[in-house]
């Protein structure tokens, strides 16, 4: 059964871990009148996970559950959401998905300092190289709605804001 669209405007935030969609997303969220939805507290608070992965060492997320939980908010419209995957969420939620890039280098550095190692920096450092989670949503939603931002320099971090709220205007505005 098709599930009823969204009252207002919903904007993921996606891309490789690291890349800044913490930091962006609830900085605009302070910005404006959107609230900020981190999917990964979600499966959290609300014990969403099903089965454990041996080789990650860490939950698995019961995406299904993750969906019926926030299937209100998302309806609601006006938030703004926050996670490194993009493709099980309903397409109808969403009227703007940017994926943030970052180049490589910075992206190692990113994580090496928050004490990843081995396997888990360099899984999520070719997911980046790959551009997994790009062509996840040029997949997953219609092309003109996928909106890839650099997210290197805070310059870029600001520039980022200032575009998603340039859009959440003109959302407003029509
Ligand atoms: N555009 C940027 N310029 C400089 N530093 C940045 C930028 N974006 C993020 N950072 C820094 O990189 C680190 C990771 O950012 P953040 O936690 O927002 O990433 P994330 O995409 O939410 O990661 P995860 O998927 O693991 O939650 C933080 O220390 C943040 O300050
Ligand atoms: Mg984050």
């Amino acid at each position: 059964m098709a599930g009823s669209l969204p009252r207002g405007p919903n904007i993921l935030i996606t891309g490789t871990p690291g890349t800044g969609k913490t930091t962006l997303a609830q900085e605009v969220a302070q910005r404006t009148n959107l609230k900020y939805i981190n999917i990964g507290e979600v499966a959290k608070e609300n014990d969403l996970y099903d089965g454990f992965d041996a080789e990650y060492q860490c939950p698995i997320m019961d995406e299904d559950r993750v969906i019926d939980e926030l299937e209100d908010t998302m309806v609601d419209g006006g938030n703004i959401v926050d996670y490194h995957g993009c493709e099980f969420f309903p397409e109808r939620w969403f009227h703007l998905v940017v994926v943030l890039r970052t180049d490589t280098a910075l992206l190692y550095n990113r994580l090496e300092k928050r004490g990843y190692h081995s396997k888990k920096l360099e899984d999520n450092v070719q997911c980046e190289i790959f551009r997994t989670i790009l062509d996840e949503a040029l997949e997953s939603y219609k092309t003109n709605i996928v909106e890839e931002l650099p997210s290197n320099t805070p310059e870029e971090m600001e520039e980022n804001i200032e575009k998603i709220t340039a859009w959440l205007n003109q959302w407003n505005a029509t």
